[in-house]
């Protein structure tokens, strides 16, 4: 197998400490000091004037297409993790999908413009193997 990412782990010690935080003070959802500390952190370090930390990224999808009001067509990458294209349609919006670029596997941007049309209210794109979308 080879592998396209290499997952980062910190050192078992620091993680069993943190672990044992969470096991003292029973707490293993929303909204614990963890979450703040880093939501906090991450706010900073982007400069940020908010920040939400989610489940998991499907939910985070969905959330900014209903931030955003969308309703209709998104454009976005057929080659993608499956839940990119289900949270646009589960917010009842049309996915129109834009062929990929065949070196960075993106979205192809140059193919983006000849898709957009009045129903078009947004573009999704997402970042392949660590190649951003340009
Ligand atoms: C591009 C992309 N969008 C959405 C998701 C969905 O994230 P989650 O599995 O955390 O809901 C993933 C997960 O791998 C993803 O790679």
């Amino acid at each position: 197998m080879i592998p396209v990412t290499k997952p980062f782990s910190p050192p078992i010690e620091e993680y069993i400490k943190l672990i044992e935080g969470v096991w003292k003070r029973n707490w293993f959802t929303n909204n614990g000091p963890l979450v703040n500390d880093l939501e906090l952190k991450l706010k900073d370090f982007l400069e940020l004037k908010h920040i939400l930390y989610v489940t998991n990224g499907t939910v985070a999808l969905q959330l900014a297409i209903k931030a955003l009001n969308l309703t209709k067509e998104i454009i976005t990458t057929p080659f993608s993790y499956v839940a990119t294209t289900s949270s646009v349609v589960w917010e009842g919006c049309k996915p129109i999908f834009v062929d990929i670029d065949r070196e960075t596997l993106n979205i192809d941007p140059n193919k983006i413009e000849s898709a957009i049309n009045n129903n078009t209210e947004a573009i999704l794109a997402t970042h392949c193997f660590g190649n951003p979308v340009m």
